[in-house]
């Protein structure tokens, strides 16, 4: 990971003032991590699409690769013309972004918004940001005086929460991702839904208790593979989270991190690209291959390994080493088809198998517990179109007509009454 200098972490609770309606003021909390180096390192985004949008346009609207929000979801890059198909309003996504140190804290600068007609700093941060950042966040960022007059077409910059903590969490890799918590949402239901404990949660967001409100902004670890790329590498710093994948080294290579372990995997992308040499030194071995040669004293593994992107060529390394037993076939985290429609855990959460899914019992909480619903619930565990290979379709397709009501448009419906019942209020 980015190598910070050591400091512990330091988290601090800031309290911001976010008015989300004009009648509705909310104090919402959030994840300040201070900083003191140029250093920045990847963080992901929990991002709520506001309306239907194509893959390239969610993309745009952070400024990052449409490719890089594929594989950060897990999404088949491989489905013919995915950068525009058309992701469903709701679809819960992992935006990767950069995360820099700016005045001392942490947070993302890259991204900027040109405003359209109606436009307001509310609706800019509430609905198209999901929340992320707040009107107030965005005027300070941009020093407008007058927040009623925007003009059209002007440039605003989109300050977004991030932490690094050093790459690490309870000393094992992790990617941090930036989590606005809806009305529904407790915090046992937060770390179950992203396998953590309550009190690394806790820990990591400085809590004195479980309690959270809605729009405060948590920061979840996630698991994640490392690399170990030299300083100078194009690529340095790169932390793959579990269940994923990331493509790098200008498309060449995709490196991919779970499920059975925690090492970052690469071998060479499947995008027609031209690449520069991928082949290990002294040997017919490219990146990703392993050879494995039973032994007298164990298994002899050798593997043709990634290294970081450097001047443009692709650095290759060679690593015999004598284990105990041969490793198995490397497995991948699954893929699953573009979402066409928006389906509980599934949706959002990119590596789980059908059955970890229901094993770990997110879903049934949320979706249940808090919200009135005319509308019949079905447990609804299908992945959206399934991992590639699995025989989901037609299930995911039933449960399609249902399930938009089954989570967060849930959450969203409940949001939007209780603004509607504090705006008449
Ligand atoms: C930061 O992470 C590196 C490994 O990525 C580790 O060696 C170092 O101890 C960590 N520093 C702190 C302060 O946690
Ligand atoms: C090495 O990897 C390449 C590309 O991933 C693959 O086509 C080839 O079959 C592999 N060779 C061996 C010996 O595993
Ligand atoms: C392991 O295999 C490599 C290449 O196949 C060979 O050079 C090396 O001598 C072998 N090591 C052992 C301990 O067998
Ligand atoms: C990259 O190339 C430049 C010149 O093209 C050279 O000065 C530099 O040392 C190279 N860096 C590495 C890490 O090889
Ligand atoms: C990584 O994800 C897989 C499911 O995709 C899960 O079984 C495994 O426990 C996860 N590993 C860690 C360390 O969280």
């Amino acid at each position: 990971m980015v190598n910070q200098k050591p400091f512990h972490k330091t988290h601090i609770f800031l309290s911001l003032l976010v008015f989300t309606n004009v009648a509705l003021l909310v104090t919402s909390k959030s994840t300040i991590e201070p900083c003191a180096n140029s250093d920045s390192c990847n963080a992901l985004l929990g991002y709520t699409v506001y309306t239907e949008l194509k893959v390239s346009e969610v993309a745009s609207l952070f400024q990052i690769d449409p490719i890089a929000l594929l594989t950060a979801n897990a999404i088949d890059i491989s489905y013919p013309d995915v950068e525009n198909h058309i992701l469903p309003s709701q679809l819960f996504l992992k935006i990767p972004i950069v995360c820099s140190c700016v005045d001392g804290i942490r947070k993302s600068v890259s991204t900027h918004y040109k405003t359209r007609p109606s436009d307001t700093l509310a609706s800019i941060a509430d609905s198209i940001y999901s929340g992320l950042v707040s009107a107030d966040q965005i005027r300070e960022a941009n020093s407008i005086s007058d927040p009623s007059v925007l003009d059209v077409g002007q440039t605003l910059v989109v300050p977004l929460p991030c932490t690094c903590f050093n790459g690490t969490d309870n000393s094992l890799p992790a990617i941090y991702l930036s989590y606005v918590v809806t009305p529904v949402d407790t915090l046992a239901w937060i770390a179950a839904r992203y396998s953590t404990t309550l009190s690394d949660l806790m820990n990591v967001n400085a809590m004195g208790s479980t309690a959270i409100k809605a729009s405060d902004i948590l920061a979840i670890p996630l698991p994640a593979c490392a690399s170990n790329f030299p300083r100078y590498a194009a690529d340095y710093g790169l932390i793959v989270p579990n269940g994923s994948y990331a493509i790098t080294a200008s498309h060449c290579l995709q490196c991919s991190c779970g499920p059975g372990n925690l090492n970052l995997y690469c071998q060479p992308a499947s995008l027609a690209v031209s690449c520069s040499s991928m082949q290990c030194r002294n040997s017919n071995l490219m990146v990703g291959n392993v050879t494995v040669q039973q032994s007298g004293g164990g298994c002899n593994v050798t593997s043709c390994n990634y290294g970081g992107f450097v001047n443009s060529s692709i650095i290759t390394t060679l690593s015999t080493s004598l284990q105990p037993r041969c490793p198995g076939a490397q497995k991948f985290p699954p893929l699953i088809a573009p979402p066409t429609s928006v389906i509980r855990d599934t949706t959002f959460a990119p590596s789980p198998a059908p059955q970890s899914d229901g094993a770990g019992g997110t879903g049934a909480p949320k979706s249940s517990s808090s919200v009135p619903s005319t509308t019949s619930m079905l447990p609804g565990l299908a992945p959206i179109g399934g991992p590639a290979g699995s025989a989901s379709g037609s299930a995911s397709d039933a449960c399609s007509l249902i399930n938009p009501l089954a989570n967060f448009p849930t959450a969203v419906l409940l949001l939007l009454y209780v603004k509607f019942m504090m705006a008449i209020l």
